[in-house]
């Protein structure tokens, strides 16, 4: 066994550092016989050198991230900062001084993956990030890796914890969404400013790279169609329970059926409950993933948090420093298919509308022929009277307003959008309350 250690520079001592910090000091024996080497924290660069982390040698930390990786002699930096800038510089800079980067970093790999890649291949070095999809859950190297000689379809996945406790919650008691973010806030799931998690934008970046890997090409958080919860409803969620279904915030990547082209989005939609994401609860993550040969699997696991996130940091930090001291580098980028990515309009699945109408003779014949006009073959139909129009025996009276929940067949997108804006300008038709996908069916 080699008794040089190898040194390892930790860019961030949040939450995930600080974690990666103890366990690298508490499991210090155990990492040296996995990688036949020590392992030895030899800088820690932080913005707030004052602040009080346990744990953490005080002699090791700096302000100066940049002297930090262009020492030379650091072996693997690990980047748990977050952000594109000045990321992207120091990684880079690291990878120009010959360290290989494990990162935790969605935001910029989803962003700009390209460059990261190309410079870890040009300076023959390692880029991994486990860690930056769905915390301590093994998904980057299983597809990457144990999938390697199998041709994956589909990826199905719930990977955002505070937007699964949100509608984990309107499912389980009946809240409404903001009444739910308030305990997800209050329970410290969502952030202060919880846009990213709610609007889809944490998702999208994870979809953006469980593509690209999945599909062996290039796909950016740009690629990816992205539409949040904030829109989901007490009633959405009701609804959803009366067709057996419940709403999750899915993260889907398509391959096209001519094999052609990929598909990546981010949207709340209905899945039925015997399907395995539905009993995903509070803030897990799983992701379903869907192979010709392997057939389904599922991934499941804490998908955020210092410790967990720091479980798959470390695992990218051993395999990073297994290499370094075989002199060789592990699995890298493979984007050879090339295949484009198709827009939303361009997906296709069904859809559950829910109408506002007018209650009288023909709306529903009218609302049926905007559907055929637009190629878009109903599945099912459950209107309800609403309590306006109801007469003093309980029966509907004309003139009155009744909910209209329509779901349809398989269909394109577009030709579901075309078909939501001719029946907007019906006059029967009073509003359309909402609109959500069917999946997992
Ligand atoms: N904010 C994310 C979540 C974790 O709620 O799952 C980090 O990606």
């Amino acid at each position: 066994m080699r008794t040089r250690p190898l040194k390892v520079a930790l860019l961030g001592c949040g939450v995930v550092g600080s974690e990666v910090a103890r366990i690298m000091t508490t499991h210090a024996d155990d990492l040296t016989a996995r990688i036949g080497a020590p392992v030895e924290l030899a800088g820690i660069a932080v913005r707030r050198p004052d602040r009080v982390r346990r744990g953490v040698p005080a002699e090791l930390i700096t302000t100066d991230a940049t002297a930090l990786v262009k020492r030379g002699d650091i072996d693997v930096v690990v980047e748990v900062i977050g952000g594109i800038e000045p990321v992207r510089t120091l990684i880079t800079t690291a990878f120009e001084h010959g360290a290989s980067v494990v990162s935790a970093n969605k935001a910029l790999l989803a962003a700009d993956g390209a460059t990261l890649h190309a410079a870890a291949v040009q300076h023959g070095v390692d880029l991994y990030y486990e860690a930056a999809v769905a915390g301590a859950i093994p998904l980057i190297r299983p597809l990457r890796e144990s999938l390697a000689g199998d041709k994956v379809n589909r990826v199905l996945g719930i990977v955002n914890g505070t937007t699964n406790f949100i509608l984990d919650r309107m499912d389980t008691t009946g809240a409404g969404y903001s009444e739910a973010l308030d305990e997800a806030t209050a329970l410290g799931y969502a952030e202060a400013d919880p846009t990213a998690d709610v609007e889809g934008f944490d998702a999208a970046a994870k979809a953006a790279i469980l593509a690209g890997i999945a599909f062996h090409t290039r796909v950016t958080i740009d690629d990816v169609h992205r539409e949040g919860l904030t829109e989901v409803t007490a009633a959405d969620i009701a609804s959803a329970k009366r067709m057996g279904c419940t709403v999750k915030l899915l993260a889907i990547c398509e391959r096209s059926a001519d094999g052609k082209s990929v598909t990546a989005r981010v949207h709340p939609a209905m899945i039925p409950l015997n399907h395995p994401l539905a009993s995903v609860r509070e803030a897990y993550n799983a992701v379903f993933v869907e192979a010709d040969a392997a057939g389904q699997l599922m991934f499941y696991g804490p998908g955020a948090g210092g410790a967990p996130t720091a479980s798959a940091v470390l695992g990218d930090l051993v395999a990073a420093c297994r290499n370094k001291l075989a002199n060789t580098t592990g699995v890298g980028e493979s984007a050879y298919t090339q295949l484009p990515v198709s827009p939303m309009g361009e997906v296709v699945t069904r859809y559950h509308i829910s109408l506002d109408v007018a209650d009288k003779p023909g709306v529903l014949a009218q609302v049926a022929t905007v559907f055929a006009e637009h190629q878009v073959s109903i599945d099912t139909v459950r209107q309800q009277s609403r309590d306006r129009g109801t007469g003093a025996e309980g029966a509907a009276v004309e003139g009155g307003e009744a909910s209209l929940v329509v779901v349809t067949h398989r269909a394109p997108d577009a030709a579901l959008s075309a078909t939501v804006a001719a029946l907007r300008k019906l006059d029967t038709v009073r509003g359309v309350a909402s609109i959500m996908r069917v999946e997992g069916e």
